[in-house]
C-alpha cells in the first residue's frame, strides 16, 4: 500500500527566529489544529509552509528547520517574502478568501496576485512531486491550493488525489464574479473526490461546474472526459476525547495547579454565583462577526439592563493575517467599540467586557471553555466552526448554553443550540435572555445529544470517511476505464 502525503498552506505548528534559535508554536484555525489530531496517529507525511520565508532562512539554520519540522512529521515548501505577499496575503486572503466569506466589496481582482499563487502553487504541486509514487494517496487542503491537484495529475496520472476546501463554497452568483474561475474549478477536478464541510457548498460547487464548465453532472458525479469525480459533504469533527478529557483534569485540579486564569475566573464566580460569562472566541476575522457581537452585546444591555453588572462577555481574538488592510481596520474598529462599551457600562466593580487579542495554551483555552455558561459565536459566514464544538466536548457536567449563527458550516449539525442570524439584534438578545434562564434540565438535555452526535462524529471518522471514499473512488474510476 502506498503512503500519504497531506499537503496544506500550514504546518501544524509555524516557525519563528528569535535570537538565533527556533521556536514551533502550534498553528490555529480549524484546518492545522484538526488535521494534527489526524497525522500524529498515522505515518504520513505533511508538507507545507514554515512560516518563515527564504529572506529569514540562513544556510546555517536550514538543517535545523528542517529538524524542527520532522519532529512534526512535515517538510517544507520555502517561500520568497514576495511570494507569501501575492499567495498568502495576496490572493488566497486578499482575493479568495473574502469572495468565499460573501464579502464581495473586499475581493480584489488583481493580475500580478493571480500570477503569484498560480507559481507558488505550482511550487507546492512539485514539492509533492519530489515524493510521490504511484499508488500513493495524495490529500491537498484548502482555499490556498486550489490549483494543485490537476497540477499533480497531469505529472503524475496515477496517484489518487482527495481535495478537502475547508471554507464555504460561494453560491454560482458570486463565484463567477472571479475572473480566473474557470481555471480554479479546473484545477480542483484533477481530484478524484473532492470534500465539502456541508451540502450546500458541494451544491454550489456542482451548479458552477455545470454552468461555467459545460461538464456533465450526474448526482454527486462529474464527468470528465474519461475520469468520474466524486463530490461529497464530510461534516469535520474534533477531537473529542482531547476535549473532553482536558475538561475533566480541569475541574479536578487543586487551587495551586490551578492557571492565573482559572483562578481569576473561580473567584469570580465565588464572589457573585448569580453572575455569568459570556464567551467569543475567534481569529481576529471579519467574517466571524465579532463587531456585530459588540454592538448586539450593546444592545442586549440596553434592552435588559436588569444584567448589567451580572453579565461578562469575554473575548478572545487569536491575531490573524494582520498585513491585510482589512484585517487591521477591524482590529481598530474592535478596540474602539470594546472601549466605548466599557467605557459608557462599567461601574467601579464591574467592567462589562474583557478583551484578549492573543493566541493562548491550550489550557487556558480548556479554562476559558469550562468556565463560561454561554458560547457566543455568531460569525457572518464560517465553513464550520470547531469552536462550538469544542465548547461543547468541555461541557462535562453538561450545563452551558451555545448560541451559535445560522450561517455557521456547524449549524446543521447542531440544531439543540440557539441558533440566531447574527444581522438580527432583536434576536440575538433575546437568545441570551434565554440562555440565561435556561433551566439546567434543559440545558443537560440539549447538550447530551450534542455530545453524543460530537463523540461520533470525531475528527478521526471524518477523515476515515474521506479516506474510504477516496478508496472506493478509486476502484470505480479503475472498474470505469475498463470498461
Ligand atoms: P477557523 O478555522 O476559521 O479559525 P475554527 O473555529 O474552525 O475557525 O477553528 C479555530 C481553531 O483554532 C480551534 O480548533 C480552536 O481551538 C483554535 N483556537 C482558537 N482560539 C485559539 C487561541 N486563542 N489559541 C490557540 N488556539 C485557538
Ligand atoms: C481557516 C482556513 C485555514 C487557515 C486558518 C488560519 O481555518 O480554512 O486554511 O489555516 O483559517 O488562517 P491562517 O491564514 O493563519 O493560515
Amino acid at each position: 500500500m502506498g503512503k500519504t502525503i497531506i499537503i496544506s498552506n500550514r504546518l501544524p505548528v509555524q516557525l519563528q527566529i528569535s535570537n538565533g534559535a527556533i521556536t514551533a508554536i502550534p498553528s490555529v484555525g480549524g484546518l492545522a489544529t484538526g488535521m494534527k489530531s489526524v497525522h500524529s496517529g498515522g505515518d504520513s507525511l505533511w508538507i507545507g509552509w514554515s512560516g518563515l520565508t527564504e529572506e529569514d532562512i540562513s544556510p546555517e539554520l536550514e538543517p535545523k528547520i528542517d529538524v524542527a519540522l520532522a519532529e512534526h512529521g512535515s517538510s517544507k515548501v520555502k517561500l520568497t517574502e514576495e511570494e507569501v505577499d501575492g499567495f498568502y496575503y495576496g490572493f488566497s486572503n486578499r482575493t479568495i478568501w473574502p469572495l468565499f466569506h460573501y464579502f464581495l466589496e473586499y475581493s480584489e481582482f488583481q493580475l500580478d496576485y493571480w500570477n503569484t499563487y498560480k507559481k507558488v502553487n505550482q511550487k507546492f504541486a512539485d514539492a509533492i512531486l519530489e515524493n510521490a509514487e504511484d499508488g500513493d494517496t495524495i490529500w491537498v487542503h484548502d482555499y490556498q491550493l486550489m490549483l494543485v491537484p490537476q497540477m499533480v495529475r497531469k505529472e503524475r496520472p496515477n496517484v489518487s488525489i482527495g481535495f478537502f476546501l475547508h471554507i464555504p463554497f460561494p453560491s454560482f452568483e458570486i463565484f463567477r464574479t472571479l475572473p480566473w474561475r474557470e481555471e480554479l474549478l479546473k484545477g480542483v477536478l484533477g481530484s478524484d473526490l473532492i470534500g465539502f464541510h456541508t451540502y450546500d457548498y458541494e451544491r454550489h460547487f456542482l451548479s458552477s461546474v455545470r454552468r461555467l464548465l459545460g461538464l456533465e453532472v450526474s448526482f454527486n458525479d462529474i464527468s470528465m472526459g474519461d475520469r468520474l469525480i466524486k463530490v461529497d459533504s464530510f461534516p469535520m469533527g474534533i477531537d473529542y476525547n482531547k476535549f473532553s478529557d482536558a475538561a475533566k483534569i480541569h475541574y479536578n485540579k487543586a487551587e495551586s495547579e490551578q492557571s492565573e486564569l482559572q483562578q481569576r475566573l473561580n473567584t469570580h464566580k465565588k464572589t457573585d454565583p448569580e453572575a455569568k460569562f459570556f464567551l467569543s472566541i475567534d481569529r481576529l476575522d471579519y467574517s466571524k462577526g465579532i463587531a456585530k457581537r459588540l454592538y448586539a452585546f450593546e444592545y442586549f444591555l440596553n434592552k435588559y439592563p436588569q444584567y448589567k453588572e451580572k453579565v461578562r462577555l469575554i473575548i478572545l481574538a487569536v491575531p490573524s493575517r494582520s498585513n491585510v488592510p482589512q484585517y487591521q481596520l477591524l482590529k481598530r474598529e474592535i478596540d474602539e467599540l470594546v472601549g466605548r462599551i466599557n467605557g459608557e457600562f462599567s461601574t467601579v466593580s464591574w467592567t462589562p467586557i474583557w478583551y484578549f487579542y492573543r493566541s493562548m495554551p491550550f489550557e487556558n483555552l480548556i479554562d476559558l471553555y469550562t468556565s463560561s455558561d454561554i458560547a457566543w459565536l455568531t460569525p457572518l459566514r464560517d465553513g464550520m466552526n470547531l469552536v462550538a464544538k469544542e465548547y461543547i466536548a468541555t461541557r462535562t457536567d453538561k450545563t452551558g448554553v451555545l448560541i451559535l449563527s445560522e450561517m455557521a458550516g456547524s449549524a446543521n449539525e447542531m440544531n439543540e443550540s440557539l441558533l440566531i442570524n447574527p444581522n438580527n439584534f432583536e434576536q440575538t438578545a433575546d437568545a441570551l435572555h434565554e440562555a440565561i434562564n435556561m433551566p439546567v434540565e434543559e440545558q443537560k438535555a440539549r447538550n447530551s445529544i450534542l455530545q453524543k452526535r460530537l463523540a461520533r462524529y470525531n475528527v478521526e471518522k471524518w477523515a476515515n470517511d474521506f479516506m474510504t471514499s477516496l478508496k472506493s473512488q478509486n476502484e470505480r474510476e479503475a472498474a470505469n476505464v475498463s470498461r
